[in-house]
């Protein structure tokens, strides 16, 4: 590779990694399978020493993935009312070097060998639990303090929530040191993590997409109560070896045990690698019948001398290493290939197969990548295929079987023009993608950006795919802005629109003006800026101008920020027709400041909690901002200290009767509303805009004509697709 490609390639791998660890880590929503994740990883650590030229201090292959989410300094007590205490670890909470593959698992253990140099030592094998990593500080006893892994030198104190997980013990018996530190994973079981997807899919809370989210998730919960009721369960690995005196691991955790600790039964002590292969393989069938997620397998040197005389790397220890299961695969026939057009036009190949289960769902799509992925693969239509999940949300086509293969079966033609509207395709440099350039023209480009535009995380509009559609085909939006000149008359104009329907679109966007900038920023759909990316710029700049008025340099000075993302918001900010759509936005009322200033509307609820129950017209999402933004706390299960329930359609019942005892008055979203300062109190109301004829007020809706918009924008991703590098 040229110096000049490997530069790029570097730098595009190192701004995947980081958004990804962020949304693995913070945001609990990875895009990407781990296997994806670890490949790129090795890539990027490959080619950093090839060309040590391009090295860099806070590349992620120095980093440990941080979980922090709030703010540190001087303010983090206050700040702590949102998010949680950060506390340094006395020990840095490092992780594991991995590998998918048994011959490096043999490396390993040959160069401990080596390094070890005669000195006998065993090796204790133990499942790598699926969870999110906890370090647990007991004195005297008694547990005083429970981090996560934060960025591995500080995490989050999550003590209270820690204090509600059942198998954690708050006391110990025997005989145990003054004070030590043990470190494990918090896990959701399957079964806990089945019945709270149920809950959330019936409130229309998107679920987690698997058990580790959805164990993280819970461990940074602001209401320990709500801990209590997730089900969450404890195993424990590590004592670091300064925090107790042992002469080997498997001593440490024998004797956590007899303090009542929970550690994991299923360790053994191997002697070599033939035992250690056969634990491998033991395990990489066994696994499927526990009651909880676990992806691989750790191996680490037992006694604790040798582990010293090993050492450490930056981010690892060199006495251990985890060996990392494949995805679950299943092999099923491919019906044929579409090639879907993105927002940004890249082209998509996806694949039409015969449904097959893999991991509890029925599979019939999966993506091929790019063109560049099926010629890897040699794929034809009619083979039979190996399907895998990709970040366990959108699967993918990992290889054929070739003993299937039909004869005379020939290789799909990748199309030439973009299959929607024509347009040449062009390939652009260091670009795994082909894409179409008609960015103006391309109807699946301009519904893309308006899809993404309204979608629950960006705008939150009412608005789904077959209604973005209807507005494109009658002519209705083009552009973003186009949507907030729709009037209700065009509406019922249209097929299926009745007057409820019309009316709880227009609240929904009268409620996304106040959508805060950030989220404004990353619904404008700029290539490479994702959630935390549009964030980051929100807070660093604090308005559009100050954003559209940066130089590259300037816009590099933002954590993350590297030359592909600054170039891409440097081109978007300096394009007419980009600055002219802004305009409108924000003549149409649209925030584009406010970040970074705390941005409080107002403070008529501070210091309320307000617990909600049901549906509202907007998303719960959005009614939990709209509480902090008036500076009260969102709170998720009734106690004392409820200030209020703000009840939607279809409240819960044992939360009203709760209310009920506790004597907790419960308010509707009108009550609620009238609360609040009075220009906020009108968004999303339920008032029709002037022009509005009494006629039309006073029609009776239909609800046949609603489209629950946030069923069909989600599943589009399509900021998912901006991170894929195959
Ligand atoms: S030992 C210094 N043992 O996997 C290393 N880690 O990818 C201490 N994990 O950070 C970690 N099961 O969160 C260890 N049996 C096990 C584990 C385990 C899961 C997690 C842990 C670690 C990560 C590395």
């Amino acid at each position: 590779m040229q110096e000049s490609e490997a530069k790029i390639r570097i730098e595009q791998l190192r701004e995947v990694l980081r958004e990804n660890s962020r949304r693995y880590y913070v945001d609990n929503a990875p895009t990407m399978s781990d296997y994806e994740f670890d490949t790129l990883m090795h890539e990027l650590e490959r080619l950093e020493a090839e060309f040590p030229q391009f090295d860099s201090p806070d590349s992620p292959t120095r980093r440990v993935g941080s979980d922090l989410d709030a703010p540190v300094g001087p303010n983090a007590e206050r700040d702590a009312r949102q998010g949680f205490v950060q506390r340094p670890h006395r020990y840095p909470m490092l992780s594991l070097g991995n590998t998918y593959s048994i011959a490096e698992i043999e490396e390993f253990a040959a160069r401990a060998d080596k390094a070890l140099d005669g000195t006998p030592f065993s090796y204790s094998c133990e499942l790598k639990f699926d969870g999110t990593a906890i370090c647990l500080t007991y004195r005297n006893g008694r547990l005083v303090q429970a981090l996560t892994r934060g960025d591995g030198i500080q995490g989050d104190d999550v003590t209270g929530n820690v204090r509600r997980i059942a198998n954690i013990p708050q006391r110990l018996h025997g005989d145990y040191p003054a004070e030590f530190e043990i470190r494990g994973e918090i896990l959701m079981p399957y079964e806990a993590f089945d019945a709270l997807n149920r809950e959330r899919e019936a409130q229309e809370e998107a679920p987690f997409a698997n058990p580790r989210n959805a164990a993280s998730g819970s461990l940074k919960l602001i209401d320990p109560e709500e801990v209590a009721h997730r089900g969450l369960w404890c195993t424990l690995y590590h004592i670091p070896a300064e925090s107790a005196t042992f002469e080997s691991h498997s001593q440490a955790l024998d004797a956590a045990a007899s303090w009542g600790l929970p550690v994991s039964e299923d360790r053994r002590i191997c002697h070599g690698i033939d035992e250690i292969k056969a634990y491998i393989d033991h395990w990489d069938g066994a696994r499927k019948f526990l009651p909880y997620a676990t992806d691989g397998i750790v191996i680490k040197i037992n006694e604790l001398a040798c582990q010293r005389a090993l050492g450490y790397t930056a981010k690892s220890p060199r006495w251990a290493v985890a060996y990392k299961f494949k995805a679950e695969q299943a092999c099923t026939e491919l019906l044929s290939i579409d090639y879907q057009v993105g927002r940004t036009g890249a082209v998509t190949p996806v694949a039409n197969l015969a449904p097959v289960q893999l991991s509890g769902t029925l599979v019939k799509r999966a993506t091929l990548n790019n063109a560049d992925q099926m010629a890897l693969l040699d794929i034809r239509v009619g083979d039979w295929v190996f399907v895998e999940k990709g970040g366990e949300i959108i699967p993918k086509i990992t290889g054929i079987d070739p003993a299937h293969r039909s004869a005379g079966a020939l290789p799909p033609a990748f199309p030439e023009r973009c299959p929607d509207c024509g347009t040449p395709l062009v390939k652009p440099e260091a670009e795994a993608r082909w894409f179409c350039p008609n960015q103006d023209g391309c109807p699946m480009q301009i519904k893309g950006r308006l899809l993404h535009f309204v979608s629950r995380k960006a705008m939150d509009i009412l608005a789904g795919e077959a209604t973005v559609e209807q507005f494109y085909d009658a002519g209705l939006a083009r552009t973003p802005a186009d949507l907030y000149d729709i009037s209700k008359y065009q509406l019922l104009s249209l097929e299926g629109w009745q007057e409820r329907s019309a009316q709880r679109f227009l609240d929904s966007l009268e409620a996304s003006k106040q959508v805060p900038f950030e989220r404004v920023l990353f619904a404008l759909g700029i290539r490479y800026v994702g959630e935390t990316t549009a964030k980051g710029l929100a807070r660093h700049f604090g308005d559009i101008d100050a954003l559209a008025a940066a130089t590259k340099e300037q816009l590099l000075e933002v954590e993350d920020v590297g030359e592909v993302i600054a170039g891409s918001v440097f081109d978007f900010l300096h394009k007419e027709e980009h600055l002219e759509m802004i305009a409108r936005l924000r003549a149409q009322g649209l925030r584009f400041d406010g970040a970074g200033k705390g941005a409080a509307l107002s403070d008529v609820l501070a210091g309320k909690t307000v617990v909600i129950s049901g549906n509202f017209s907007i998303s719960r999402e959005r009614m939990k901002e709209l509480i902090a933004a008036h500076g009260g706390k969102a709170g998720s299960s009734v106690s004392a200290r409820t200030a209020y329930l703000l009840a939607g359609t279809k409240p819960g019942p044992e939360k009203l009767k709760q209310c009920a005892k506790l004597g907790i008055p419960v308010i509707s979203e009108e009550e609620f509303r009238a609360m609040l300062p009075e220009d906020i109190a009108t968004a999303g109301s339920g008032l029709p805009p002037e022009g509005v004829s009494a006629a039309e007020r006073g029609r009776i809706p239909s609800p046949s004509g609603d489209k629950p918009a946030d069923a069909d924008t989600e599943k589009n991703g399509q900021n998912v697709e901006e991170l894929t590098l195959f």
